[in-house]
């Protein structure tokens, strides 16, 4: 992949799932990856596999409900790498529950994470973007939002913001920052395990057991969307198991 060698990438959420699948990807592919989570165990592991293997990468600890830490690890991009060409957005939570079982702990936490956390990444690489002349935002989004089911409402409900906001943003933009959506369906990670509903842990533990697909089929996704010349912007991409209906 000529245009990936080089590139410097930030990725939030990056210690498991798309976002560590989409690391490791990316940096067999020559890009430069700084990964950016909270358990800083595995993101070591993670960087030292890439580095064992020939490739670049570096982690920062962050909280994506805390804006200081997005700059920061946007910071620790351009000093250790020169530049920043792309911030996937991907650290996301999933709380589902009937809107009527008010968990609003639960709200908050999809809305700081899912919504907040993204526009917190967004507001870090602009800057940086801007000056530079050119960047790239990739948003994990999902497909609960597409399609909207019961029990998903306030997570689709975030996910669904972070569509229309970039939405916004790529008519405001004058083309030197892409920006790129890309909603995956039932996808094989750790997702289900921080659900609190004991109920909703159940059902997608079982879709994922049942029906997921790896996330090496996102990291793929986001590979191909980056991977474009600077005159084409890749803007949505659904990616789902083909039996998820
Ligand atoms: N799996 C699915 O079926 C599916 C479907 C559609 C969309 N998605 C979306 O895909 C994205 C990735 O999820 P995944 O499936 O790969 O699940 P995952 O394995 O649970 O990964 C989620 C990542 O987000 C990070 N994270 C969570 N809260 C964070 C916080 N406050 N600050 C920083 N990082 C945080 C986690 O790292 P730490 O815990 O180390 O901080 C982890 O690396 C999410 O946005 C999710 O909504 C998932």
């Amino acid at each position: 992949m000529q245009n990936i060698k080089g590139k410097v990438v930030v990725i939030t959420g990056a210690s498991s799932g798309m976002g560590k699948a989409t690391a490791i990807e990316l940096a067999k592919n020559g890009a430069k990856v700084v990964l950016g989570a909270r358990r800083i165990e595995q993101l070591q592991q993670i960087v030292d596999g890439i580095i064992s293997k020939g490739g670049e990468a570096s982690f920062a600890q962050i909280d994506v409900k805390d804006k200081d830490d997005l700059i920061r690890l946007v910071n620790t991009a351009v000093e250790q790498y020169g530049k920043l060409d792309v911030i996937i957005n991907n650290a996301g939570v999933s709380q589902l529950s009937r809107i009527d079982e008010l968990d609003i702990d639960g709200w908050e936490e999809m809305i700081d994470i899912n919504l907040k956390g993204v526009l917190y990444g967004m507001a870090a690489a602009i800057p940086v973007f801007k000056q530079q002349q050119s960047g790239h935002i990739v948003n994990i989004i999902s497909t609960s939002g597409i399609k909207i089911v019961p029990m998903q409402g306030i997570y689709a409900g975030t996910k669904n913001a972070v569509r229309t906001i970039a939405e916004a943003f790529r008519q405001e933009s004058d083309g030197t920052i892409r920006i790129t959506g890309i909603s995956p369906g039932v996808v094989k990670t750790d997702f289900a395990e921080n659900i609190k509903n004991q109920e909703m842990k159940t059902i997608i533990t079982k879709n994922m057991e049942n029906l997921a697909i790896s996330p090496d089929a996102i990291a793929n996704a986001v590979v191909y969307a980056i991977s474009q010349p600077k005159d084409v912007e890749v803007g949505d991409i659904v990616i789902r198991p083909s039996k998820q209906n």
